[in-house]
């Protein structure tokens, strides 16, 4: 038991949190925008709220939901600790600074990513998964399905909440990239023939996810205001 309270307190075992719960939101990642992808189907409606329905309702998936939760609330709190823990080693800063030198632009920046995240999946909580939990959604005519399909359209039907969707996509696919640098490190992944390999497919998950997500919002605003 004590093994098991050191790993979580030393900082490398705070660090295989952020890169295990960072992995598991990965794969969450992929799994909902393959659900979602069906929103590029014409006449979605049906399938749509059947798999909403199916995402709520089956057990699986709902043991599978509690994993996504806790993940994001331990990857924000380790996130939050090791922030400090890393101002805190250098209270002083130094006189001269040459950030380029010992980290990208995106590993500075890491946090104020990973917050444009969190303050998106507020609002993207809040509108989608909150209404259709305990949000009074119509049912969908002659089915016995929450109507969640015209509140997702209605909500990409207004250009500013595209706008947020886009911006928020570029802040994750930034925060992807660098997590999944800093995950390989963690692991201690380092392989002459297979790394650089296995960090490209990192960058072009890491671009392809949330540019396939941002897409989503962009299609349905031009659909919806017959400009496609
Ligand atoms: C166009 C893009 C997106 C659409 C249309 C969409 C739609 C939805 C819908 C309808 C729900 C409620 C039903 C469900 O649980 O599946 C939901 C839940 C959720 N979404 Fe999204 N989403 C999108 C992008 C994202 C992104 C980029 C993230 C994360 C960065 C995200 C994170 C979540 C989470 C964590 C939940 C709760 C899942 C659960 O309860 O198991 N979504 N989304």
């Amino acid at each position: 038991m004590a093994t098991v309270v050191n790993i979580f307190s030393h900082t490398i075992g705070r660090k295989l949190i952020m890169a295990l719960t960072g992995g598991f939101l990965i794969i969450f990642l992929i799994g909902h925008l393959a659900g979602n992808l069906v929103l590029f189907v014409e006449d979605s409606q049906l399938a749509f709220n059947e798999y909403t329905k199916f995402m709520t309702t089956n057990p699986f998936v709902k043991v599978l939901s509690y994993l996504t939760y806790i993940s994001i609330i331990l990857h924000v709190i380790y996130a939050i600790v090791l922030g400090r823990m890393n101002t805190q080693a250098r209270p002083v800063r130094y006189s001269y600074n040459k950030p380029a030198q010992s980290s990208t632009w995106n590993a500075r920046s890491m946090t104020l990513l990973g917050l444009i995240v969190l303050v998106f999946l507020i609002i993207h909580l809040k509108s989608f998964w909150f209404e259709l939990k305990f949000g009074a959604v119509p049912m969908m005519e002659g089915t016995d399905l929450k109507d969640l399909h015209t509140v997702v359209i209605a909500a990409f039907s207004q250009w500013w909440y595209v706008i947020i969707y886009v911006l928020a996509m570029a802040g994750l696919a930034y925060h992807l990239d660098h997590g999944f640098q800093s995950a390989f490190q963690t692991l201690g992944l380092n392989h002459k023939a297979y790394t650089p390999v296995i960090k490209s497919i990192g960058r072009i998950f890491a671009i392809a996810v949330p540019a396939l997500f941002a897409l989503i919002p962009v299609y349905v605003y031009l659909t919806q205001n017959n400009i496609l």
